[in-house]
């Protein structure tokens, strides 16, 4: 069966004439711009879900009901389909969150080589439990299943950057470094 496509590859997808502009408060202009780029790339629109629920967490850091909504508005792609896409990801906060989400794994590796007592550390150190966010709005701290870095466990990832082989020491040199750029 030939595929029907939803716009022309290559070019930009315009509106029909006299169709509303898109109306979006909480994304700016450049996720806006980027996902209408993303959307030239697949000639399928659903395919640019994942694509263009990064860029809006590139920007907010979180997704929510409302940014659904705005994708939804900016794609033309049902809003329950950007819903269902995004509960897949635990990559994808679904409230906001610090700067800097530390997401440690505790699969069977991290497990094994001391994952919940680094979390622990962590806690202690950033004082706050997992699922929480530092005062100051800096730390986010969270768990992850599997983060593929099995043979540097303990490991765990700062937004997009892997941290393995962790120790407290290691810990201690990061936390540190990422306050003093503040
Ligand atoms: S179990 Fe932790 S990275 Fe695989």
């Amino acid at each position: 069966m030939k595929t029907q496509l939803t716009h022309i590859p290559g070019k930009p997808r315009i509106k029909a004439p006299g169709a509303p502009e898109v109306r979006v408060k909480i994304l700016n202009a450049e996720s806006v711009a980027e996902i209408q780029k993303q959307m030239v790339r697949f000639p399928i629109r659903r395919s640019a879900i994942l694509p263009a629920i990064t860029v809006a967490n590139r920007q907010l850091g979180y997704l929510s009901a409302e940014v659904y909504e705005e994708i939804s508005e900016i794609t033309e792609i049902p809003v329950s389909q950007i819903a269902e896409a995004a509960s897949f990801y635990t990559l994808f906060p679904k409230k906001p969150r610090g700067k800097y989400l530390i997401m440690v794994c505790d699969n069977i590796s991290c497990a094994l080589c001391g994952a919940d007592a680094m979390i622990k550390y962590l806690e202690m150190k950033l004082g706050i439990k997992r699922g929480e966010t530092t005062e100051d709005n800096l730390f986010t701290l969270g768990t992850a299943e599997c983060l593929a870095g099995c043979s540097a466990a303990p490991m765990m990832q700062v937004n997009d950057r892997y941290y393995e082989n962790l120790t407290p020491a290691k810990v201690d040199k990061l936390l540190e470094e990422l306050k003093s750029k503040e």
